[in-house]
């Protein structure tokens, strides 16, 4: 036996772990991470722009796409359900999915359907050095999530941090030919004739092979057997056939089936060759077919763990050691446990064997055989023994030079051995499509290396099942596998049973009741209509990666932090991988796309929109947690859309624009449907037509589920916004992570946020607060079309400015997404307790809220800049430290108080100038700098109490405390939350003051 080297096509090593958290990503997120991640796999059906092309486009503009073509603005928002039927029926499928039932009908005789399976993806495989991931079918939970757990521990603590793997030399298939009625007196004669022809017989053999031998392989052996027939106990009555001989008389052919599973090449050679060996013995043909237990085909995968590292949960690397070989011994004595270990086992390899088209059963059967059979590797004559365990586990003590000093160091030794008959060529897997993705994401292994990939499989399975059997048992696991059969059995769609198991374990209560209580509140939108546009199939770098880290108070988590790992396919040459916030301090893009103070904001804020907890108890872990990340990812969305808008305001609006052009609006939600004859939509105030490309927002644009590929054609047309840009690296990566963000928002939006009106309402409140980021500085004023001019004593004027400024500061205010934070936090909320009257009342709490917040936020920031300006002697810049997003709600309305004309004060950058990108108003920085600072707060303190009284919104505040509040909240907890923001933003003295005064 010889040990093969895997030639495992693999990804070049990431600093950041493109897989880690993939568990908790939605599951279109995973598939667009495979398109990401396997590029050439995964070629796009449609064209798109890929990195390469993009790169190489001429700029001439002919590029441009901004004008949609009718057929991607794909649903408008009169869509009917026919409509959404058809779609389905044309969207384009992730390719790992059943099998075509015409395919199917000509498989197998009497087909009526197919059968579906789910396949996962294990992971932290690192075998013989090399990473791999492992697609697995299998209809029972944990058994991927333990593999790729125990991949892991070998991964990060195994010697060489990999598992090793020996194979045999050449892929060695049994046919077996079994010669009858050789008269005992004869036998001897008729081996020694049969042995002395071996040559002859073997090339008139290799006819039946023709195909195998001509590529290296064929019959390379044949070995005459003699086996004594056992004397049988007779049933009563039982008629015995006479035979001449006493033992069974076999031809053992040995097959180089190279690639091949060889089964078939086996019998087929059996079948040839027999009537040969029939002639030659001048016996009778008995069986010639196949044997399973192909001891030429052994595979051995083993690791190595120093002891202290195989602690786990609360036990100590000894502890679990010691329990694991106390285990595996008594799997050795008694076959009933031998049994359960090795079924599990084959828990792994099987599924790996169904996700790869290989005939598991013929696995299985070898497995077992050799579990049953000893030691013996040359199994000419198997031994017989009693039934044991696959594979096996010691400590050995070494001696090891470390820095110079030699220690003792022990190994906790893991080990699994058995025959294998895999292969990567003929059988069924050109036929079934999904195969040549399933080794596809394994780089296309030979079936030595697909048989190495089985053993490790087997043996992590086994690790991770022994493990948790001798430590804290498999009975938590097995309540929430309960769980779920009770959530499937109640009729919770596939991806939501996840979340109802949470749901039943967090609260104790088990049964089809609990389920479809929560089923009924999370009626999740059925179908995600428009699907997948394609990847960078040119690209073969690995895709990005972004990684955000926030630790929540004790006890809220599990794990004491949220994080998101999102991969995305930037558009320079190299990959950039952005950790948020470590990390960000040596990389320039980082710097430009959060800048320094962002994080220290988020976190904060974070903590105080916290507080904003509702008076019910939540419904699980799951949800909180779900909650808390799309909280940060808006979060994360807005800062980088705030910077981008800072470096780049026309570039960004366009791509905003463009991602609301192909983003979805769901079709119903309470603030779009019912409130829109009393006021004028935010919307109306936003992102003004750019240019005479732009679809006018009257047409009736895509109020559509979005497309979700990573790299989407025309919102990532960007050549001609950054043909002029010295160094346009902050966009190339700025925008695709944008739209990422985006996508996985609206991924886990859709797929977990069960409450149809509560998903609309977060999907729309998330583009109203980029909407508002993207008016900055101020909304488009166009008095013409929103504001209708109002007539006074007879004559037709501009409102009055504070009516202006009461339309200019919801859409101002919007940044600051308290609205969206209560969305959020609805979310782990009884869903029985969510309904549109209260979604809407959420979204009239979180506008006045923004209001006050708003000012709040204004009136604290101008007097410390000013203070900053006066003290330091530094000037009021637009990009930077002092006056960054300069907009103030105070000086606003100060200005427009001031002034008869409003218009003329309203300040945005303008349009058609191309070569500047900055967002300074110069207007603006003059107001400010005039604002004498000396002191600030006495000077303009009439002016400030003036702001407050005329912006004052007592009436909606009564009314809101004075209804639903206290439903959902406290009238203490909204007022105590209401008061921390403003000692965040430093005016809760100077408000004080002012009332008192
Ligand atoms: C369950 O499918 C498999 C286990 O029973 C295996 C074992 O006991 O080792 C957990």
């Amino acid at each position: 036996m010889m040990t093969t080297p895997l030639e495992i096509k693999i990804q070049p090593e990431q600093k950041v772990n493109i897989w880690s958290g993939f568990y908790k990503k939605a599951l279109k997120e995973r598939q667009n991470q495979l398109k990401l991640a396997f590029p050439n796999l995964f070629p796009p059906t449609s064209p798109i722009i890929s990195r390469d092309s993009f790169l190489n486009t001429p700029l001439s503009g002919s590029v441009s796409n901004l004008t949609e073509s009718s057929s991607d603005v794909s649903i408008n928002r009169n869509i009917s359900s026919s409509d959404i039927n058809n779609l389905s029926i044309t969207e384009e499928k992730f390719p790992i999915t059943s099998l075509d039932e015409h395919i199917a009908d000509n498989m197998i005789e009497n087909c009526v359907g197919t059968l579906g399976l789910p396949v996962g993806v294990a992971l932290n495989f690192n075998i013989d050095g090399k990473p791999i991931i492992v697609p697995m079918a299998i209809e029972e939970p944990s058994v991927v999530a333990a593999v790729s757990g125990a991949a892991k521990t070998v991964s990060q603590f195994g010697k060489g941090k990999t598992f090793y793997t020996t194979t045999s030399e050449r892929n060695i298939t049994f046919a077996q030919v079994v010669i009858l009625d050789v008269p005992d007196s004869l036998l001897d004669e008729n081996e020694k004739k049969l042995n002395s022809m071996k040559n002859e017989i073997i090339t008139y053999a290799n006819q039946y092979c023709q195909n195998m031998y001509s590529r290296g392989g064929g019959v390379v052996n044949m070995i005459v057997r003699r086996i004594k027939k056992n004397e049988r106990k007779l049933r009563s009555n039982q008629v015995v056939f006479d035979s001449p001989s006493s033992e069974w008389l076999i031809c053992h052919f040995h097959i180089d089936v190279c690639d091949a599973m060889g089964a078939n090449c086996a019998s087929t050679v059996a079948e040839g060759v027999a009537p040969f060996l029939a002639d030659l013995t001048n016996g009778r043909i008995g069986l010639r077919i196949v044997s399973n237990l192909c001891t030429e085909r052994i595979i051995t995968a083993s690791f190595k763990i120093p002891v202290e590292k195989m602690k786990y949960k609360k036990y100590t690397g000894e502890q679990v050691a010691r329990g694991m070989i106390e285990a595996y011994e008594f799997a050795e004595d008694d076959v009933y446990r031998a049994t359960t270990h090795n079924k599990g086992i084959l828990n792994g390899i099987d599924a790996v064997a169904l996700a790869t088209g290989q005939d598991w059963r013929a696995i299985e059967a070898a497995a077992h055989a050799y579990a049953a059979s000893g030691s013996s590797e040359t199994a000419n004559e198997p031994v017989r023994g009693h039934y044991k365990s696959l594979t096996s586990y010691w400590v050995e003590e070494v001696e090891e030079e470390i820095e110079d000093v030699n220690v003792k160091q022990r190994y906790f030794c893991g080990e699994i051995k058995l025959p294998i008959a895999v292969g990567t060529k003929g059988g069924v897997l050109k036929t079934n499509p999904v195969y040549h993705y399933t080794l596809g994401l394994m780089g296309h292994p030979d079936s030595k290396a697909l048989s190495a990939i089985f053993a490790c499989v087997g043996l992590a399975q086994n690790f991770a099942a022994v493990r948790a059997l001798t430590t804290e048992g498999i009975q938590r696991g097995h309540m929430s596998l309960h769980a779920r059969n009770i959530a499937i059995a109640a009729g919770a769609p596939s991806h939501t049973i996840a979340e109802v198991t949470d749901y039943m374990v967090a609260c104790n209560r088990i049964n089809l009741n609990a389920a479809k209580k929560y089923l009924l509140a999370h009626e999740l939108h059925s179908t995600l209509r428009k699907h997948l546009e394609g990847t960078d199939s040119q690209s073969s770098k690995p895709p990005s990666m972004f990684y955000f880290e926030e630790y929540v108070p004790e006890g809220e988590d599990k794990n004491n932090r949220v994080t998101l790992n999102i991969a995305f396919q930037t558009l320079t040459d190299q990959p950039t991988n952005i950790e948020y916030p470590t990390g960000s301090n040596d990389d320039p893009i980082s710097q430009l796309l959060f800048g320094n103070k962002d994080y220290t904001w988020i976190s904060s804020m974070a903590d105080i929109l916290d507080k904003f907890h509702f008076n019910t108890a939540s419904s699980g872990r799951a949800n909180y947690v779900l909650a808390k990340k799309l909280k940060f990812l808006s979060m994360i969305i807005n800062i980088i859309t705030t910077r981008l808008m800072t470096y780049y305001p026309k570039q960004t609006t366009r791509f905003i624009e463009r991602i609301f052009r192909h983003s979805k609006r769901p079709k119903s939600s309470p603030s779009s449907s019912k409130t829109k004859t009393q006021q004028p939509s935010i919307e109306k105030y936003l992102l003004r037509p750019i240019s005479a490309h732009s679809v006018p927002s009257s047409s009736g644009l895509s109020w559509s589920v979005p497309d979700t590929g990573i790299f989407r054609k025309n919102v990532l047309d960007i050549a001609d916004d950054i043909k002029n840009l010295r160094d346009p690296t902050l966009i190339q990566v700025g925008f695709p992570l944008l739209l990422a963000l985006w996508q996985v928002f609206e991924l886990r939006v859709v797929q977990w946020v069960g409450h149809s009106s509560l998903s609309s309402s977060l999907l729309e409140e998330q583009r109203k607060v980029i909407s508002a980021i993207v008016s900055s500085p101020i909304p488009p004023y166009k008095p013409s079309e929103v504001h209708p001019l109002v007539v006074i004593n007879g004559k037709t004027q501009d409102p009055p400015y504070i009516n202006l400024f009461n339309r200019f500061i919801p859409v101002y205010s919007k940044r600051f997404q308290v609205t969206m934070i209560l969305l959020c936090n609805a979310i782990s909320v009884d869903p029985t307790l969510i309904n549109s009257r209260r979604i809407k009342f959420l979204l009239t709490l979180g506008s006045y809220l923004e209001w006050e917040l708003a000012k709040d936020h204004d009136l604290g920031r101008l007097g410390r800049d000013l203070m900053l300006i006066q003290n330091q002697n530094k000037k009021l810049s637009h990009d930077g430290n002092i006056g960054n997003g300069i907009t103030n709600s105070f000086i606003i309305w100060k200005e427009m108080r001031e002034k008869t004309s409003p218009k003329q004060n309203m300040f945005h950058f303008e349009e058609d100038d191309d070569t500047d990108d900055s967002v300074s108003s110069p207007s603006l920085v003059n107001t400010i700098e005039s604002i004498d600072n000396e002191p600030f707060y006495q000077r303009y303190q009439e002016e400030i109490k003036q702001y407050l009284l005329e912006t004052n919104h007592s009436i909606i505040k009564s009314q809101l405390f004075n209804t639903e509040t206290c439903l959902l909240f406290s009238k203490e907890m909204l007022e105590n939350t209401i008061e921390e923001y403003q000692k965040y933003y430093n005016v809760k003295n100077l408000l004080d003051s002012l009332n008192t005064n």
